[in-house]
């Protein structure tokens, strides 16, 4: 988009076409952030293209290949490279989004808790590929529902992560507005939710002290968390990966859940997946996975 103020059109905003992507600089861009992060761009030339000219045009670039370099180029480079995801990610997100994902886990977590009281163990929940928070919100939400409905209190600890540090950002700042909450459970608002005005909410301090947002990439396993846990949730995150880069992400999920622990993905985002450790849980359409 320009101002077009030169032309003796009305001035105003309008449509600038990106410059065309070359298939060799297309081949290049493809494989260094496929490479970096897992998403494939392989049959989606034209979204590469106009999420990097998004990018190129706020700085001022027209040049592919500059701005190839830039990005790899020392701190600033790293800086860009920041800005750049922050544009090229799908950070679409709702909360209690997969509503019979989150169904299941109403079950699956009661019995979990009865089983960790036992052990004297904390219930830890995982949202990877958390986007702007409203998946860990939502797991937040449910535990600390479940939790009321026990006899005893139980410690539990929510993480979000993702690569976007501005989607983290709008997850810590925990304000939504109400079309947002559409998919609330009224009796989930009390407690979790106060409002700011007639449109806008933000997550109580009580929630809030038992989550906490880190930006981390699945695809870079020293970058994981260092905990086991009891619940992941990393739906519409592989969906944009290739089959052997999934399935990569997939295994080192399994290794971070403790035994019994349950790895929950999006709809169609494991088919042709195993693992020898994990049986999956039969129930609807459900992609949920349980650990040995
Ligand atoms: C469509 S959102 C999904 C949000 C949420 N899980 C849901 O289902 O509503 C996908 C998120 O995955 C993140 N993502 C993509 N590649 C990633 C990677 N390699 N490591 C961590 N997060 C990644 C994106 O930044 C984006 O916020």
């Amino acid at each position: 988009m320009y101002n077009n103020a030169t032309t003796g059109e009305t001035p105003g905003w309008r449509y600038k076409a990106p410059p065309q992507l070359s298939e060799q600089q297309f081949e290049r861009w493809q494989t260094l952030l496929e490479r970096r992060t897992g998403i494939s761009f392989s049959l989606h030339k034209s979204i590469l293209q106009a999420g990097l000219y998004r990018r190129m045009y706020e700085i001022g670039s027209e040049d592919y290949e500059a701005y190839f370099d830039s990005v790899q180029d020392g701190a600033a480079g790293f800086l860009e490279w920041g800005e750049l995801l922050n544009r090229i990610t799908v950070q679409e997100t709702r909360f209690f989004r997969d509503m019979a994902a989150f169904e299941f886990l109403d079950g699956y977590l009661l019995q979990r808790m009865e089983e960790l009281k036992h052990r004297g163990d904390t219930l830890e929940l995982w949202s990877a590929g958390c986007a702007s928070g409203e998946e860990a919100w939502s797991l937040a939400m449910q535990a600390r529902s479940c939790i009321e409905q026990q006899s005893e209190p139980m410690y539990y600890g929510v993480i979000g992560t993702d690569i976007s540090n501005a989607a983290l950002t709008t997850a810590r700042q925990a304000e939504y507005r109400e079309k947002q909450l559409v998919n609330l459970k009224p009796r989930l608002r009390s407690g979790n939710l106060e409002s700011l005005d007639s449109d806008r909410c933000r997550i109580t301090e009580a929630l809030a002290d038992r989550v906490c947002f880190v930006q981390s990439n699945l695809v870079s396993a020293e970058e994981l968390l260092g905990i086991d846990m009891d619940v992941i949730f990393c739906q519409n995150v592989l969906i944009y990966f290739r089959q052997s880069s999934k399935y990569k992400v997939l295994d080192c999920l399994v290794d971070h859940l403790k035994p019994g622990g349950m790895l929950v993905v999006g709809q169609g985002e494991s088919v042709g997946w195993t693992h020898e450790s994990v049986s999956r849980v039969r129930s609807g359409q459900l992609e949920a996975y349980i650990r040995q």
